[in-house]
Parts: C-alpha cells; structure tokens; sequence
C-alpha cells in the first residue's frame, strides 16, 4: 500500500525509476569547491533566524561559496502557499522545504533554511534526509519575551488579541532543539551571532578564508 503523501495519488513506487546521472555531486562541489550541506535556522519568530541566515549568506557569497537562502514568509508565498499553520501542514511546509534543499545539496549549494519548524520530529526528518553531517542544526535561542517586544510583523499583538490562532509560542507550541550543532544566544547583536556562525565553518572547514 502507498502511505504518505503520495496515497492521494494512487501511485505505485514500482513503476517509478531512479535515473542516475552522469555529472554527479561529487563533480559539482569539486566545481564549486566546497561541499554541499544544509545550515538550518530553527526559533520562534521574531528570534532573528531571517536576519542571521541573510548576514550569513552574504558573509558566504562574499568567499565565493554558492549559496541559496531558503526563508520561511518567502516559501509560503510560491511553494508552500496552499499550507496554513496546522500541525500537518507545518510538517507538510518542512518536508517540502526538507526535500528542496536536498536537491539543492546535491547541486553543490550551501543551503541556509529560516524556518520555525517547531516541531523536534520534523528537522529529525530532515537531517535524515541527508547524508552524515550535511544538516547543520542552528538553534537562535531567543526568548519569547523578546520576540514578543520585537514583533516586527505585529503578528504577536494580533495572537494575544485573539485575532491570529495557532501562533507558535502563544497558542502553538515550540519544541527546543536537544543537540543542536550551534546553540546561538538571540539576544547578542546579529553581527556577533553571524560571526560565530562564521567560526563553526571555518572550525569545520566547510570555508576555508
Ligand atoms: S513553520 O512553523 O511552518 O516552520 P514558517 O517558518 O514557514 O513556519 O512561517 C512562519 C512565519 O509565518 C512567521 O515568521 C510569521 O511571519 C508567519 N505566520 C503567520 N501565521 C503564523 C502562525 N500561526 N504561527 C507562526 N507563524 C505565523
């Protein structure tokens, strides 16, 4: 039987075969000169995670690394515009995202995610999507209090009046990573969370200036 997304469908994976390519990842990154992975930003809106990933992403096309930004209100406008903020539809939200910047791993491409993915079991999903140490896990911890007093969009004031349901933090909940590879404190300056980030890839020699 075909569980999953794909049941709808009615689709039978036996008649669908995976093509193997001749140009292969190894060949793109050896091109780009660095490898592929996935650096990703998971916090409470508000926490800086679109900020931080757009500095860093800068940061690296500054050193030549080709990057794509992958950010969570952008993606809801094209790929992911039919999802709400359901519990399934978050996950349908990550496991679309998920599955994109696999694809982007595998053209070579540093891939930076801004998503709240607020849910352990979701990233989970994603960082078995890749291969060992492509996932990079970055948690901008940043108190709710502080996000709350940010509100950039207004979409706080707007779940505490009752106006906005299921508001991650307010009346949905937020599941704090356990190991993530980069724990960053939200309420240091972003150019000094941007530079950390920046340390932890040169440490693991992802970049190498
Ligand atoms: S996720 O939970 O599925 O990962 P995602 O990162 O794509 O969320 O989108 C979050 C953005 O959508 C927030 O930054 C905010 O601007 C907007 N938004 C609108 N409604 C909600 C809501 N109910 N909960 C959280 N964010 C919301």
């Amino acid at each position: 039987m075909v569980e999953g997304p794909r049941a709808a469908t009615g689709r039978d994976d036996e008649n669908i075969v995976w093509h193997s390519h001749a140009v292969t990842r190894t060949q793109r990154e050896s091109s780009h000169g660095h490898q592929g992975l996935v650096i990703w930003f998971t916090g409470l809106s508000g926490s800086g995670k679109s900020t931080i990933a757009g500095l860093l992403e800068q940061a690296l096309h500054q050193l030549g690394v080709r990057t794509y930004l992958l950010d969570g209100d952008n993606v809801r406008h094209g790929l992911c515009s039919d999802l709400g903020f359901s519990d399934q539809d978050r996950r349908e939200n990550i496991r679309r995202v998920g599955e994109v910047a696999k694809l982007m791993v595998d053209a070579g491409l540093v891939v930076l995610t801004a998503f709240i993915s607020p849910h352990r079991a979701e990233r989970e999903m994603v960082r078995h999507m890749l291969d060992e140490g492509r996932f990079i896990e970055v948690f901008v911890d940043t108190p709710l209090a502080i996000c709350e007093a940010r509100d950039p969009k207004g979409l706080y004031k707007k779940a505490r009046s009752g106006q906005l349901q299921n508001f991650t933090g307010i009346d949905a909940m937020y599941e704090v990573p356990e190991r993530p590879e980069v724990h960053l404190d939200g309420k240091q300056l972003v150019t000094n969370l941007t530079e950390q980030l920046l340390d932890v890839l040169r440490r693991q020699a992802i970049i190498r200036s």
